[in-house]
């Protein structure tokens, strides 16, 4: 599979969990449930990130001529790792939350942008066998990290 499909389509299940722990603290939903939620929402969008980092920004560098939009998007994560490492450190369920609701727009504005932005360019610029490769370098680096 190609890197920008797997990338997306993990943009779609962090888009699902965030709109369900948006969902089950308007109603104060399971405390153990939303704890859970945001466990794998921090863990999975920093490795995400990890990885674009990684492996994507490398391969496009010498296809764009200037850092602009590396730059954002590495802004953007870092932003992002701060608002999920104030989720992780929260000593109180409400603090928690408002740390989500907070990150929550960042986290939202960013996917779009590198669907509209580097994704695209991305498949602009790499052709399908070198995106292919970059799939099987990501998935490897998601099977080592599982075990
Ligand atoms: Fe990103
Ligand atoms: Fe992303």
């Amino acid at each position: 599979m190609k890197l920008t499909d797997l990338l997306m389509g993990e943009h779609a299940a962090f888009r699902a969990l965030l709109d369900e722990i948006e969902k089950m603290s308007s109603f104060a939903g399971e405390v153990a449930r939303i704890e859970s939620a945001m466990t794998v929402l921090t863990t999975e969008v920093k490795s995400h990130a990890a990885l674009e980092e990684k492996l994507l920004f490398p391969a496009l560098e010498p296809h764009v001529e200037t850092d602009e939009l590396f730059a954002e998007m590495c802004t953007d994560h870092e932003q992002i790792r701060f608002g999920l490492e104030r989720i992780e450190n929260a000593r109180h369920l409400n603090e928690a939350l408002e740390a989500v609701g907070q990150t929550l727009g960042i986290v939202r504005r960013h996917f779009k942008n590198e669907e509209q932005n580097l994704y695209t360019l991305a498949e602009e610029v790499l052709d399908d066998e070198t995106l292919i490769q970059l799939g099987e370098a990501w998935a490897t680096a998601h099977s080592v990290k599982r075990g």
